[in-house]
């Protein structure tokens, strides 16, 4: 049985990790920190709260202490660390929380791990530091360049991908210096459930929704590589069970996509759901789809993102060698789920754009306490 504090799990990965990993293994006990920023969300975890293996506790990974105090109470052998500001646009506007949480933030984790679990560099207690990071550190590709592995150089263009690199190297040296036992995953784009609205697929699909533009920056052949989120979890999970210390593994859906072809097939599946079912129009009436319009007729182009990277894609072959990975969803079974699960679950998308769930549930949260 494992005893595991997951940060920033209130966000969208985070979120679809300890959903997944309590259905895989029900007894472990899991621990939450999050700081519930915008990209939080406790109802995402509510489901989870009244499970007497599960706590949720709101507080900053910046928090030493804090966190000192979680790992030996709670006698925590695996931390999984997700939280982090990670969006680029956000951080091209504003970047000093990207230094504040991803670099800083991170070395405090390592600070509170390394002191806890090292306090007797001769008798290390058991511990697995695992850190959650993205293709992004790698910089960008040509369009026929190889795709990264983890020996491509760090060459990060942004200042959320700079800040990322960071963090990967100082959990790096953490390994290298002290011996602390860590492993670090570099993922591509994810995409799924719980997706906060202000990456590209979910802002496209409450976008068509609400009638609103799907704004394509450049001239949208930018390309990702895309992952369903549930398989990113289970490309953790196997780093957790077999990965080696010190090692850091590629997760990636060899997928290639360009930016304006997503939005087109993500428009394709709208319009399919609506002429599939005619209560859609009556629930969102602002849509073109409800109108009798495409809805690619939102597709707006706008002025292109600075700095923006061309194309990333990632070379996964040392995960599926070594640790027997292998995404479980297809790009197109992943794609339809999420499509239904945004049209299924308005009220949390409402909720999440509005804010309103911050206050609410926060003060839910403190009653039950
Ligand atoms: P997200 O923005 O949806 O969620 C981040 C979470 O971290 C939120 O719940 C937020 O409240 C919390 N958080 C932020 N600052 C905090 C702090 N100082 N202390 C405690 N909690 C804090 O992010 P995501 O998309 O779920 O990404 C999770 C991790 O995966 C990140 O480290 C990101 O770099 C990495 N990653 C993301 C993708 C992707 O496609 N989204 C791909 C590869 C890697
Ligand atoms: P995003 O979801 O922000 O992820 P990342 O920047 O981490 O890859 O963006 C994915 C791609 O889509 C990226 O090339 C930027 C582009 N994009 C748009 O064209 N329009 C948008 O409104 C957004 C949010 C992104």
């Amino acid at each position: 049985m494992k005893r595991l504090l997951v940060t920033g799990a209130a966000g969208f990965i985070g979120a679809n990790f300890v959903h997944y990993w309590l259905s895989q293994h029900a007894d472990d006990r899991v621990v939450v920190l999050d700081a519930l920023t915008y990209a939080g969300n406790l109802e995402t975890l509510m489901p989870l709260m009244d499970k007497p293996n599960f706590r949720f506790v709101k507080g900053n990974i910046g928090n030493t202490e804090l966190v000192e105090l979680l790992l030996r109470e709670e006698q925590i052998d695996t931390l999984v660390h997700f939280a982090a500001e990670s969006h680029v646009d956000r951080s091209i506007t504003g970047p000093d929380a990207f230094v504040e949480t991803n670099i800083i933030g991170t070395h405090s984790l390592l600070k509170a791990a390394r002191s806890v679990w090292l306090a007797d560099p001769a008798n290390p207690l058991p511990h697995r530091f695992h850190h959650v990071s993205t293709d992004e550190v790698y910089g960008t590709l040509g369009a026929n360049d190889p795709a990264f592995t983890e020996q491509t150089q760090y060459a990060p263009n942004s200042p959320y991908s700079a800040s990322k690199a960071a963090s990967d190297h100082l959990v790096r040296a953490y390994h290298h210096t002290y011996g602390l036992n860590v492993t670090t995953s570099n993922c591509s784009n994810n995409y799924g459930y719980y997706h906060f609205p202000e990456k590209l697929i979910p802002l496209c699909l409450t976008n068509i929704l609400e009638g609103k533009p799907l704004p394509i920056y450049g001239d949208g052949k930018q390309i990702r590589d895309w992952l369903f989120v549930e398989d990113h979890c289970r490309g953790i999970e196997l780093v957790l069970q077999k990965g080696v210390t010190g090692e850091t593994y590629n997760i990636g859906g060899v997928n290639e996509w360009q930016n304006i072809d997503i939005v087109n097939l993500l428009c394709e599946l709208m319009d399919g759901e609506f002429a599939a079912d005619a209560s859609l129009a009556e629930r969102y009436p602002q849509s073109p789809c409800a109108q009798g319009k495409p809805a690619n007729s939102l597709i707006t182009y706008v002025k292109d993102r600075a700095g923006h990277d061309r194309r990333y894609a990632i070379d996964c072959s040392k995960i599926e060698r070594e640790l027997g990975f292998k995404p479980a969803e297809t790009f197109e079974t992943g794609v339809r789920k999420t499509v239904r699960w945004y049209l299924d679950n308005q009220s949390w998308v409402d909720n999440v754009k509005s804010g309103a769930y911050q206050t609410w549930i926060d003060q839910q949260y403190t009653k039950r306490k």
